[in-house]
């Protein structure tokens, strides 16, 4: 397989474009030049997007073709186990690798994807039971484990934990099959076999939020953009199948605003992009392919070019996604010399150095997916909106253009609307140029020269395709409710301590076919069990009596102590820890506890130290324990702890 290169179009381009700009011959030179880059991005795809779905299911277990060992609905990052060993399934990857696959499967039923998707979410059930390093399911802190060996079991090695996108995306996947099966009669296989699923994930994302993690790309440990763009779409329409399921989710309505109104400080207006690592310290630029992967995610085609949830379209992401991509103009050969407004390969960010830091397909089809999202939503709507924020986007297509709004048939509108497709194919093109003859996609490929590196058969960068290719031909994702969301006059931490229970029900009814359009009856009546809510009759307690149970193994002379971020926890002071009893003290059962009365909804970050007879303090190990301190009806709660060693 052999495609038409940048470099060839490029030439192209040149002999179309004499200097003669200006002459009517320049515009029909134009047009041919965006023809050319049309057609050779329509023949790369058609033969690409049906190896991209083969090669995607061979990474998926029990039974993909590079997928032996792995447990049935386990996607594996790679089938590659060294240099890079990604034998392993990640939350995010595999979620993401899903919500591809559940939109293609909405869009068009197919019983084979069908299968695969429900035992992916059979699959993600068991997982969310597993204990890790992160923690367990009993308080939820266990589903951002980043990452599982393919068998299901957990993965001890030290590792860039916890990653709290995992429960969010998979969230967002499991609600996508959970809406179809609403859509299609089927609620009650979505109340009992998905929800509990989704449920646990929800009421992660609504207590741990507002905490630090690691950001998609496993490095930095602050609060990413990507994450927390992912948690508010988890909430929001987490929040809407609840109730077309006949349930709720408080946690998600309360919650949710707040983290909309946290997402918006990721925008720098004086530099004109998203910032897309915040709450650290890790002297980088902030120029990411993180927000561009955002935007393409949180792609709503009902939201307009709202900037408030960074739509494609929108004049932030616009900004944003000429000041990430031209980051790497520069940096790399492979884009010497390529003007601003011509398709380039993109990376992850500009100060990468993994395998050398290296343009990755995914991040490059990224750049093409958010401007055919954006194509999309202008050619619906009949305008292109040009803002003082915009304008150095929207220059490299037209140097003379001013902020406005260009309707459909004018000169100023055609002008934008072919170059940006023409901009879109390009990176498509990229793609085509540096994909070898079998269609194989890795994950990199060397900014020197092309040549494709690191993990092999790189799944999420198949989903990348398939998705790329979709936007690309009009079929987009259902809308996710991000019309017309408001964002709070101020900003809270707010979060809700979750309950999580154990998703036991894991296998799907039989022959869930879709309805035949014209019987098609949206069904309301299953399943519709009020839950019960802390509003029944009492009132919630505003101070509550918490417990710390520590269980901590100690020597005689020892005692243990708590200490925390409040003046009731001495403000993190060891001096002032408050002293736990030893009073049901048993070898068996090394329970240390204390009480003390908390305000309800207070966030408390705490650790636990030891303290020996000469005053000397071991601090327990990473990370802080985080509580919310429930708004219910109950005035004393137990918080089980033990020992982090
Ligand atoms: C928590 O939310 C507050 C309010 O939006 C914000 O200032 C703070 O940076 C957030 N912290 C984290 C770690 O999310
Ligand atoms: C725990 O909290 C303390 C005090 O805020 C902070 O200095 C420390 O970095 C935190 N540890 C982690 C692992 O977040
Ligand atoms: C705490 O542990 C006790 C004893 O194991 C158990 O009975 C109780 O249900 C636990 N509470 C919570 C909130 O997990």
């Amino acid at each position: 397989m052999r495609f038409l290169s940048q470099l060839h179009i490029l030439a192209a381009l040149a002999v179309l474009f004499p200097t003669a700009l200006g002459l009517p011959e320049a515009g029909r030179a134009r047009r041919d030049a965006q023809q050319l880059l049309k057609r050779s991005a329509d023949s790369f795809l058609a033969t690409e997007s049906p190896i991209a779905l083969q090669n995607l299911l061979c990474n998926i277990g029990a039974s993909g073709c590079r997928a032996s060992g792995a447990s049935s609905g386990i996607v594996v990052a790679s089938p590659d186990k060294s240099n890079p060993d990604y034998w392993y399934t990640w939350t995010r990857d595999a979620a993401l690798v899903f919500k591809a696959v559940i939109d293609r499967f909405t869009n068009s039923y197919d019983a084979g994807l069908q299968t695969q998707i429900q035992n992916y979410i059979a699959a993600q059930a068991r997982l969310q039971g597993v204990s890790n390093p992160s923690g367990s399911l009993g308080d939820g802190a266990g589903l951002a484990e980043p990452k599982f060996y393919v068998d299901l079991s957990q993965y001890t090695g030290a590792w860039g934990r916890p990653q709290r996108d995992g429960p969010a995306l998979r969230a967002i996947a499991l609600i996508g099959y959970a809406k179809w099966l609403v859509s299609n009669g089927y609620t009650s296989t979505a109340s009992n076999v998905v929800w509990p699923v989704i449920k646990n994930d929800l009421a992660y994302v609504g207590q741990y939020w507002n905490n630090t993690g690691f950001d998609l790309w496993e490095e930095v440990s602050g609060s990413s953009f990507f994450t927390v763009a992912s948690q508010h779409r988890a909430l929001v329409e987490g929040a809407a199948l609840a109730s077309s399921l006949g349930t709720s989710c408080s946690a998600c309505t309360s919650v949710a605003p707040q983290v909309l109104c946290f997402l918006q400080r990721f925008w720098s207006s004086s530099s004109n992009y998203v910032i897309s690592n915040i709450n650290t310290n890790n002297g980088r630029s902030g120029k990411d392919a993180n927000s561009i992967l955002t935007s393409i995610h949180l792609f709503d085609p009902a939201a307009g070019c709202d900037a408030t949830t960074f739509q494609p379209c929108s004049d932030k992401a616009l900004a944003n996604h000429k000041v990430v991509t031209d980051s790497f103009r520069s940096i790399y050969t492979v884009n010497s010399g390529i003007a601003q407004g011509t398709a380039i390969s993109v990376g992850r960010y500009p100060e990468d150095s993994y395998y050398g830091g290296n343009p990755w397909y995914l991040n490059t089809l990224a750049a093409a997916e958010q401007l055919y999202d954006a194509l999309y939503v202008w050619s619906k709507q009949g305008s292109i909106t040009v803002t003082s924020t915009s304008l150095a986007f929207f220059k490299d297509f037209s140097s003379s253009v001013t902020a406005g709004t260009y309707a459909a048939g004018s000169s100023t509108y055609t002008t934008l609307f072919n170059a940006i497709q023409a901009y879109a194919d390009g990176y498509v093109n990229v793609v085509a140029q540096y994909t070898p003859s079998d269609g194989s996609l890795t994950e990199q490929f060397s900014r020197s020269n092309g040549t494709p590196l690191s993990a092999h058969h790189l799944t999420w960068s198949y989903a990348a395709l398939l998705t790329a290719a979709a936007s690309r031909a009009g079929t987009v994702p259902p809308s996710w409710g991000a019309a017309g969301l408001s964002v709070p006059a101020q900003c809270y931490g707010t979060s809700v301590a979750g309950s999580y229970t154990s998703a036991t029900s894991t296998s799907f009814p039989a022959n869930q076919t879709p309805i035949s359009t014209g019987t098609a009856q949206p069904s309301t009546t299953a399943t519709a069990t009020a839950t019960t809510t802390d509003t029944t009759g009492c009132t919630p307690a505003s101070s509550v009596a918490v417990t710390f149970d520590e269980l901590a193994t100690t020597s005689f002379g020892q005692s243990i102590k708590i200490v925390g971020n409040i003046p009731e926890l001495g403000n993190w002071d060891p001096t002032k820890a408050v002293a736990l009893s030893a009073g049901s003290y048993t070898s068996a059962n090394p329970l240390w506890f204390a009480t003390l009365s908390l305000a309800a909804g207070q966030v408390v970050q705490y650790k636990y130290i030891n303290v020996a007879s000469s005053g000397a303090v071991t601090w327990e190990k990473d990370p802080n324990h985080t509580y919310t301190v429930p708004v219910s009806c109950a005035t004393a709660v137990v918080k089980n702890d033990s020992w982090q060693a």
